[in-house]
């Protein structure tokens, strides 16, 4: 069925084309041209442009004539149709050059797409490792504050140990080598003024209490600083030590060491003799201990000291909590030994005793393991 558009245009058709035929002039092929846009314009498509054409061609009686024709006619015919589906052609091409620059532009767009999918896949790895930096900054940040916090306490519990220390043997040497010496110069005095017979009486007792006071300030000396560690070593120092605390509390203590111990600097040996003799306090203080071992040995390059007690122990989780409250006995000995790049630990076992190891580095070459080789001659006692 032929709409209005499509019956006026068939109609200029076949007038053009007859023209044509009769006489091939460029003008009329612009006219066919023309036809042809105001089809594509009309919206017809190709197919209607060759019903068009068979219509004018049968319309024309031109058909039979366009069979039997010389081949000029044909030509004519066939050039006549080919402008005016010209506009066609054209628009085709356009649309398939705007279509491969579509493509191009497509293709384009994909690759930045995927250049900026990489761009963020990029920023968010720089992002997710920020974030973990930020967040193990924090974590130093954290721990650096605690141990701020911990060096002001240490200062802190230092100055008071330091300033109960000094009190104490102020105190004691006012009240024990003060009060003794007071004591021998009333004795000198009252020589001077005695009657030549009881002279004898009154120097032996003055001498009694100078040698007291001389026992006392000798007591003192080697508390603060244990000259026999310098002189004789780190083992007859300790084994005076034990001796002489054994003594004072009734503990049992056993003592074996390996001679391989004297070859420790002297920081290192300064720090076994204070942890055993903190270690040896607490038992006394706090343990309620029969017996004590002390035990140094050597194995693979290092010296380890033991001290192990049968006493009641204690929780070790609230040995932090202890320390707050001006405790430096466990701390002080982290920290010594820690400063000699030793390792500490501590095992409280609740009822069943407990045990302080230290194990320091040693640059002589020392034996194996059980290398133990002195063992106290003073017996079970020490
Ligand atoms: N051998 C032990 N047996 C039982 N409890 C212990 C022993 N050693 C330490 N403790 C417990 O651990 C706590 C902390 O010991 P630490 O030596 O740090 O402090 P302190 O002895 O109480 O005081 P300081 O040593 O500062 O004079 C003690 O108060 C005690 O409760
Ligand atoms: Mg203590």
């Amino acid at each position: 069925m032929m709409n209005n558009l499509t019956r006026k245009l068939t109609g200029r058709y076949s007038t053009l084309l007859c023209r044509y035929i009769a006489k091939t002039q460029e003008e009329v092929l612009a006219q066919a041209n023309g036809l042809g846009r105001a089809a594509m314009t009309g919206g017809l498509g190709v197919l209607d442009m060759a019903r068009i054409h068979q219509t004018s061609m049968a319309q024309l009686g031109c058909l039979a004539e366009f069979r039997q024709s010389r081949s000029a006619v044909k030509r004519a015919v066939e050039t006549f149709l080919l402008e005016a589906l010209s506009p066609f052609e054209m628009t085709y091409r356009g649309f398939q050059e705007t279509n491969t620059r579509l493509q191009h532009l497509i293709k384009d767009t994909e690759k930045t797409n995927l250049a900026l999918q990489r761009e963020v896949d990029k920023r968010k790895q720089t992002e997710k490792i920020l974030r973990a930096r930020e967040s193990r900054m924090h974590e130093l940040l954290e721990q650096s504050r605690k141990l701020q916090e911990n060096l002001r306490q240490y200062s802190k519990q230092i100055l008071y140990i330091q300033e109960t220390e000094r009190r104490r043997i102020s105190r004691e040497l006012h009240d024990d080598v003060g009060q003794t010496l007071t004591a021998a110069s009333i004795v000198f005095e009252n020589i001077v003024s005695s009657p030549p017979g009881t002279l004898e009486a009154s120097l032996k007792d003055a001498r009694a209490l100078l040698q007291d006071a001389t026992v006392k300030v000798h007591d003192f000396a080697r508390d603060l600083r244990p000259a026999i560690l310098d002189e004789l070593g780190l083992i007859p120092a300790l084994r005076s030590y034990l001796d002489r605390f054994a003594a004072r509390t009734g503990l049992h203590i056993t003592f074996r060491a390996t001679q391989h111990a004297e070859a420790l600097g002297d920081d290192e040996k300064i720090t076994l003799f204070r942890v055993a003799q903190e270690s040896l306090t607490n038992v006394a203080k706090h343990a309620h201990a029969h017996t004590v071992q002390v035990t140094i040995s050597a194995s693979g390059g290092r010296i380890r000291m033991d001290v192990r007690d049968d006493g009641r122990s204690f929780h070790a989780q609230n040995a932090d909590q202890v320390a707050k409250k001006h405790r430096l006995g466990l701390l002080g000995m982290q920290e010594r030994v820690r400063l000699v790049n030793g390792s500490f630990t501590l095992l409280a076992r609740p009822g069943k005793g407990t045990q302080i190891r230290v194990t320091l580095p040693c640059q002589v070459p020392v034996g194996g393991p059980g290398s133990i080789k002195i063992k106290s001659k003073s017996g079970a006692q020490i």
